[in-house]
């Protein structure tokens, strides 16, 4: 399919979002069965509630511009939870687990803060202002996660790790 202006390859980055989003709210549940340390579960619990907020909020983009939201199955996302699910099953020791999870969880946080800071940057330069709000609040709140991620790594996770 051919992709002729701006406002469309938008759009197009926008189904791929909402891939990413639906991808992980299936993942993240078994990252969380997959790990040990409570805080960790915690952790990725709460970013699960997050997701889900975000794909409801893609989803409602795609909606107010008219866009089927299931047009597009994001690839990268793909290779990245199957990456991190066999990376998981090869680890036994639950200390190592954890600090593999972590490893795959902000390799995906990284991906989704590349995805949205570029929609931001296009919904701005569109002059779309509601979606650019709706896109830097979800931005802010990937950031958060990947911070959170890595606090938590250095200071309860990895020393146990041997
Ligand atoms: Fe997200």
């Amino acid at each position: 399919m051919d992709i002729s202006d701006f406002r469309e390859m938008y759009l197009k980055e926008l189904q791929e979002a909402r891939s990413v989003e639906r991808q992980l709210v299936d993942a993240l549940p078994r990252m969380h069965d997959a790990a040990s340390d409570d805080g960790l579960k915690q952790a990725l619990k709460k970013h699960l509630d997050e997701t889900r907020s975000h794909l409801d909020q893609v989803e409602r983009l795609l909606g107010e511009h008219d866009a089927n939201p299931r047009e597009h199955q994001d690839q990268s996302m793909r290779s990245l939870v199957a990456e991190s699910e066999k990376w998981a099953g090869m680890l036994n020791d639950g200390a190592l687990r954890d600090a593999g999870l972590i490893a795959s969880a902000q390799r995906i946080e990284h991906y989704e803060i590349a995805v949205y800071g570029t929609l931001a940057c296009w919904a701005k330069q569109l002059g779309l202002d509601e979606d650019l709000e709706a896109l830097l609040a979800i931005l802010e709140q990937e950031k958060a996660a990947d911070d959170a991620l890595s606090e938590f790594a250095k200071r309860d996770v990895n020393p146990k790790a041997q």
